[in-house]
């Protein structure tokens, strides 16, 4: 049985913590909050995130030395997270890189304003071409070029060297193509020339040159509860978030992210999934109580669960009522063992930032359970 103790992230060089940043994804949690329940539980031997989003818990349990499993059912945090257990160099992922543009370019770029005020036409068939060559492949190298695209998808202009293709924007979500024009005819900025490779070079050498060492574990793109079922595996530690109730346009906000990956060229506004589309709030805690029961079937007895939990201020819920409700609700051996406060999360990895109410965002929660009865 592997005994980690695992340091905090302000105790790790800042390189061998960059490739958590790939790319960036709403309501992610800090690193630390993963990072300190690995030190609480150091005989864990493998790791489970049935809402990894990103993937912040699979990196800590890499820095921690230990396989770990996520699930998510946005496609944009699948891609991103499968990059957090990968382990490959930069210049494999550069010379992937250029033997897809040296491969033949593709013509066809999706039509219309956004597209053209979004990228300069040769940034933009350079992009087509990664995707749709992406799109066919399952490689490790492909699999972190494609991460290492969707972080560079859209952002700020820099004076200097660029560091994303589009034209202005912020990294964290995607503007909808209506602002997004309106914004940049009214300030009279076209889009310029970004050499893709270049953008794809700079950054992989900078993710990837101290990764640590993979530890292995794999993504899963799906439900939770339906993905657990399927799974062989049994977990000792379980570090995750749900989505605040409320919560489901995940995908409307990564819409150019999910078009990198394969969705329409436009705003696909479904809620495809998510487990917050359920129209009231009992009905939500029952669909969480379903996690928490699909999660004890693949755990050890013994095993802890780790939440981390809040509420959109809109929404009016008290979140450490719901967590709770839903952990009994589950009715699968979780006996609740710790409940604090776990601050008023930053603003920019608040669930609450992309309704424009970040100043008024709800504390969080973190409740920790251990799987004391028998899973049913
Ligand atoms: C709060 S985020 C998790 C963020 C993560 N802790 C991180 O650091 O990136 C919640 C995630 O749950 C996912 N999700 C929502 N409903 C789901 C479901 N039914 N099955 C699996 N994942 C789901 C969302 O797509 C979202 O990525």
């Amino acid at each position: 049985m592997t005994v980690t103790a695992t340091p905090p992230s302000s105790s790790w060089p800042e390189d061998v913590l960059r490739l958590n940043a790939v790319c960036p994804y709403y309501t992610m949690f800090p690193l630390d909050f993963p990072l300190r329940q690995l030190t609480a539980h150091p005989k864990a031997t493998r790791v489970l995130d049935p809402f990894c989003g990103r993937g912040t818990t699979l990196y800590a349990a890499r820095l921690a030395g230990l396989p770990a499993v996520g699930i998510d059912i946005n496609p944009v945090a699948v891609a991103i997270a499968q990059a957090k257990l990968i382990q490959v160099t930069p210049s494999a992922v550069v010379r992937l890189a250029r033997q897809i543009l040296d491969g033949g370019m593709r013509d066809t770029v999706p039509e219309g304003e956004f597209w053209q005020w979004c990228y300069e036409r040769e940034t933009l068939r350079e992009l087509v071409t990664l995707r749709e060559t992406l799109l066919e492949m399952t490689t490790p190298t492909a699999a972190m070029l494609r991460a290492v695209l969707l972080g560079i998808l859209h952002g700020p202009r820099n004076k200097n060297l660029p560091s994303y293709l589009s034209n202005q924007m912020p990294r964290t979500y995607a503007s909808k193509p209506a602002y997004a024009v309106k914004f940049w005819k009214k300030h009279d900025m076209e889009p310029v020339r970004v050499p893709a490779l270049e953008v794809i070079e700079r950054r992989a050498k900078r993710l990837l040159d101290a990764a640590p060492l993979a530890r292995g574990g794999r993504v899963y793109l799906g439900d939770s509860v339906e993905t657990l079922n399927g799974l062989q595996q049994r977990f000792d530690l379980v570090v995750t978030s749900p989505p605040y109730y409320g919560m489901r346009t995940y995908v409307a906000d990564q819409w150019l992210r999910s078009w990198f990956l394969g969705g329409p060229s436009d705003v696909p506004y479904g809620t495809q999934g998510q487990i917050a589309r359920q129209p009231n709030q009992e009905a939500f805690i029952q669909a969480l109580g379903e996690v928490w029961a699909a999660t004890a079937r693949r755990c050890r007895q013994g095993a802890r669960l780790a939440i981390r939990f809040g509420a959109l201020p809109s929404a009016r819920t008290n979140p450490e009522q719901m967590l709770l409700a839903s952990v009994k609700e589950s009715k699968a051996g979780w006996v609740v063992k710790d409940v604090h406060q776990a601050g008023t999360p930053p603003k920019r990895t608040r669930q609450a930032q992309q309704f424009g109410k970040a100043g008024s965002a709800v504390d969080e929660i973190d409740i920790v359970a251990e799987l004391i009865g028998l899973p049913r």
